[in-house]
């Protein structure tokens, strides 16, 4: 089925403020996103792609997305917040698409600050870019992926490993963005609710972590998320407030 037919009749599924795209092949959506905005598209588009031939993930990573299993996409945001606050869009989408699975029957939970896990293992991944006037947020979603290579078998999952069942990725796509076009609005004045609801998801509470913060490693007991989204390690008695990290791992 190609990209046109399968994603074709969703539009009227989704909020008024947002336009599709489909694409059957692009680099990645992120980067034809940005293309569109360069040329003035607007606040709400959505870039939809069957294969990206150079899907990426955070630190440069390779994000690779099986044709017809996953879903790889891209949302065009120009937020009215300041942009200091536009890294918050990253928590919006995890959580977004944590809910939107909820709905199609697994419990999903949230790997601090951009992962979207669930029985301990990845199904999304979230790659927040930032251009001029506008932000990017690109969402992989391993939907009816059957099985992983063996370098990713331990720690990656999809919805059709975990529930048995395949699942429709334009009704899966619709709710994602559904959720989404709530919560990126969430970043500014109501960010309490949206770190309410993080709170609630966050798989890292209670847990001895490792991470990687932007001045070097730390080690220590995740006490949860602060008010400003920020990620609370305590040691010896004294809690850091991490604002952004790579390579989070849980210990124990
Ligand atoms: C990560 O976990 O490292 C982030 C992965 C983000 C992948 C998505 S797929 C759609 C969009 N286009 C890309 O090239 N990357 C993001």
């Amino acid at each position: 089925m190609s990209a046109a037919s399968e994603f074709g009749s969703i539009g009227p599924l989704l909020p008024d403020a947002m336009r599709l795209m489909i694409r059957d092949e692009v680099d990645s959506t992120n980067d034809e996103v940005r293309r569109l905005a360069a040329i003035g598209y607007g606040d709400g588009t959505v870039v939809i792609a069957d294969r990206q031939t150079a899907g990426r993930g955070r630190r440069g990573a390779a994000w690779v997305c099986p044709p017809g299993e996953s879903l790889a996409f891209s949302v065009l945001v120009r937020p009215a917040e300041p942009k200091a606050l536009w890294p918050r869009l990253a928590l919006a989408a995890g959580l977004a698409v944590a809910e939107a699975l909820e709905i199609h029957g697994v419990s999903a939970g949230i790997k601090w600050p951009n992962d979207v896990w669930v029985e301990g293992k990845k199904i999304c991944g979230v790659l927040v870019e930032a251009g001029g006037d506008f932000a990017i947020i690109g969402i992989g979603v391993n939907v009816n992926v059957a099985g992983f290579p063996e370098d990713l078998v331990a720690t990656a999952t999809s919805l059709l490993l975990e529930t048995g069942e395949a699942a429709s990725r334009s009704d899966v796509l619709a709710e994602v963005l559904r959720r989404l076009d709530l919560r990126r609005h969430q970043i500014g004045a109501d960010f309490s609710r949206l770190v309410d609801a993080v709170r609630n998801r966050c798989v890292l509470t209670g847990k001895h972590i490792r991470l990687l913060a932007a001045d070097g490693p730390r080690e220590g007991f995740c006490e949860g998320i602060g008010s400003g989204g920020e990620l609370l390690v305590s040691r010896d008695g004294v809690v850091e407030r991490i604002l952004q990290a790579d390579e989070v791992r849980i210990l124990d």
